[in-house]
């Protein structure tokens, strides 16, 4: 079943003809699975293991599906009105205020609208490298020049290195926390001392896309800081743990004059899908759990299938991980397609490494499949 397409499926079941009739996916599985993700249901995943975007499967969760539902009634109406619920709830998650939060389509946005705030008039921007260079690419096209640090040994952040390459034109300092590709976490007292004393001199961002996944008690988001006033801007985004990728949401938190320079450059605004579909989010404790959950499974299934063929890898403290494949990791990729498996894109420096997103257990146990058979071929 794990290796058939939807279309496949249907027409061994002898339901293709009469699919459309029927009403689509939802009147095929008992009513009690028709509100949960597909997934979860049990039934077969469509086309190839999507592992490349660090997606999360199970969303949106059936509250959220509800409640987008029941937003169309409304969509034809400019979605002004509903913001400030949700920048009400998210000031009140943030334990800040409205004031604070800037609305974006996807944290994308915020990290662009960042980029062309901070990197106009020959700025400098210095960051990590690799990392989620979305905001310093940007920048770069409105002639911005980026100081790229390489990572450590850890392949983690060198904070040392980042700050040596502080001029007086650094207009801002990129932190990802945890790292997208390397899925590193930086320690605690680090990451603030870091992001608290650079903030004098300069405008420090925290992309902090992945901090749902943090596991470690206590551990700090940079919006601590933003709340004592200091130079620090902070993303998040819905399209991870609450599984909303494809309906582009998220947020900037940073001290109100900083958020009014901010919000002037955002370009998109929301729907109001989008609207509705947080607020749901924020109240869907139980499939907020179910997420993290799941994706600690997965991950666990990652860590055996490459334990078992000795290749490296970092503990990751997101939904993906980072690995040595020995090879071209672009030829590795090839391969893992030609079995089904999508993989991460290169990320230079590192052309050896290769980074794999969690998936349902059908997508990990095709992940591990693949890498078995990849790794024979070698
Ligand atoms: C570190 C990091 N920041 C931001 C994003 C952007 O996500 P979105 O625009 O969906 O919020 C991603 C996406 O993978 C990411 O890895």
């Amino acid at each position: 079943m794990a290796n058939l397409n939807r279309r496949q499926w249907l027409r061994t079941a002898g339901l293709g003809s009469a699919f459309s009739l029927l009403g689509g996916w939802q009147a095929l599985v008992p009513s009690t699975a028709a509100s949960l993700p597909l997934h979860k249901a049990g039934l077969p995943s469509d086309g190839p293991a999507r592992l490349a975007s660090n997606e999360n499967p199970y969303g949106p969760s059936p509250k959220v599906r509800e409640a987008i539902l029941k937003c169309l009634d409304e969509a034809c109406r400019y979605p002004f009105a509903r913001t400030q619920p949700l920048l009400d709830k998210l000031a009140q998650k943030e334990g800040l205020t409205p004031e604070h939060i800037v609305l974006t389509a996807g944290s994308t946005e915020g990290l662009k609208t960042a980029g062309l705030t901070f990197g106009l008039h020959g700025a400098e921007i210095v960051s990590s490298n690799p990392t989620f260079h979305v905001l310093m690419e940007y920048a770069e096209q409105l002639g911005a020049y980026i100081h790229r640090v390489p990572v450590n040994e850890q392949l983690g952040h060198d904070l040392d290195a980042m700050e040596r390459r502080i001029t007086q034109q650094t207009r801002l300092v990129f932190v990802c926390n945890p790292d997208n590709p390397t899925g590193t976490l930086l320690p605690a007292t680090r990451i603030r001392d870091f992001c608290a004393s650079l903030s004098k001199r300069t405008v420090v961002f925290a992309d902090e896309a992945y901090f749902d996944y943090v596991a470690e008690p206590g551990y700090p988001s940079m919006t601590e800081l933003v709340k004592t006033g200091m130079n620090v801007i902070v993303s998040r985004t819905f399209s991870k743990v609450y599984g909303l990728a494809g309906i582009r949401i998220g947020y900037l938190i940073a001290r109100p004059d900083l958020a009014a320079r901010l919000r002037r450059h955002v370009m998109a605004n929301l729907s109001m899908p989008a609207i509705y579909a947080a607020l749901a989010a924020l109240d869907d404790p139980e499939f907020y759990r179910f997420s993290l959950q799941k994706n600690a499974e997965a991950k666990a299934i990652i860590y055996q299938a490459l334990d078992a063929h000795r290749l490296r890898y970092v503990r990751s403290h997101a939904n993906f991980v980072f690995f040595h494949t020995g090879r071209p990791v672009q030829e590795f990729n090839n391969a893992m397609s030609a079995q089904g498996v999508l993989t991460g894109r290169p990320f230079p420096p590192l052309l050896e490494w290769c980074r794999v997103s969690t998936g349902t257990p059908n997508d990990m146990q095709h992940f591990a499949r693949a890498l078995a058979a990849v790794q024979a071929g070698k």
